[in-house]
């Protein structure tokens, strides 16, 4: 047996809230064979989100999960939690997804939650820093360069370990929605290889560098 067919594939769990083109780019990685992981299972708050509809074309199970179908938030985070261990995954991948997560999620998947965040953080990050708004914030700073970070999430908004950064350069001419779009681009890069690097033992996630920024 070839060492890369002896490479157990890390099972994932994608949340997303709207359009998935992470989730498309990690999905198609997948399926190519470019990272050893497969998407087990979708699952976003919104019912109309097209990451579902991408999760579908691509025979991934995809759950619609939202506050409204429960009686307290509690409950709503045990659904989730369910859902990702009926699916055995192993790691979660938050991508573009706008709630809040639940205490029995951080703590059954302790170390095993992933976000992505659209800036280099620990600036311009925290609640309230999503979309448009943290492009405008890294304009207004004047910085030169920006692009995404993948961290550990935990109790705090964009806090968690930091696991990997690229920088993209910020132009003068730039636009919120330019910069977006650049930023996004490496995103695509970026999230999938950091899960590649998980999936190989190349970033052991349990390991504590002592660096998680305030
Ligand atoms: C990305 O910019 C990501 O950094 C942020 O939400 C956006 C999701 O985009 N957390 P998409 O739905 O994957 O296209």
């Amino acid at each position: 047996m070839t060492k890369k067919s002896a490479l157990k594939k890390l099972r994932l769990g994608v949340l997303a809230s709207h359009g998935g083109s992470n989730l498309q780019a990690i999905i198609d990685n997948c399926e190519a064979g470019r990272i050893a992981a497969e998407v087990c299972c979708v699952i976003s708050n919104n019912k109309n989100a097209t990451a579902l509809e991408r999760a579908r074309r691509h025979h991934i199970p995809a759950c619609h999960v939202c506050r409204s179908q429960f009686d307290s938030d509690e409950e709503l985070d045990r659904a989730i939690v369910d859902i990702l261990n009926q699916h055995k995954v192993d790691v979660v991948c938050l991508a573009g997804y706008m709630k809040i997560i639940g205490q029995q999620m951080t703590s059954r998947y302790r170390n095993r939650i992933l976000n992505i965040h659209p800036a280099l953080l620990p600036r311009f990050g925290g609640e309230g820093m999503y979309g448009r708004r943290v492009h405008e914030a890294v304009l207004k700073s004047g910085e030169r360069e920006s692009g995404p970070t993948i961290h550990l999430v935990d109790e705090i908004y964009d806090h968690g370990r930091i696991l990997a950064q690229r920088k993209v350069p910020v132009l003068p001419t730039d636009t919120p929605e330019t910069l977006a779009e650049r930023v996004l681009k490496e995103e695509h890069r970026l999230y999938s290889e950091t899960i590649d690097k998980i999936a190989r033992g190349h970033i052991n996630l349990d390991e504590y560098t002592g660096d998680t920024h305030e």
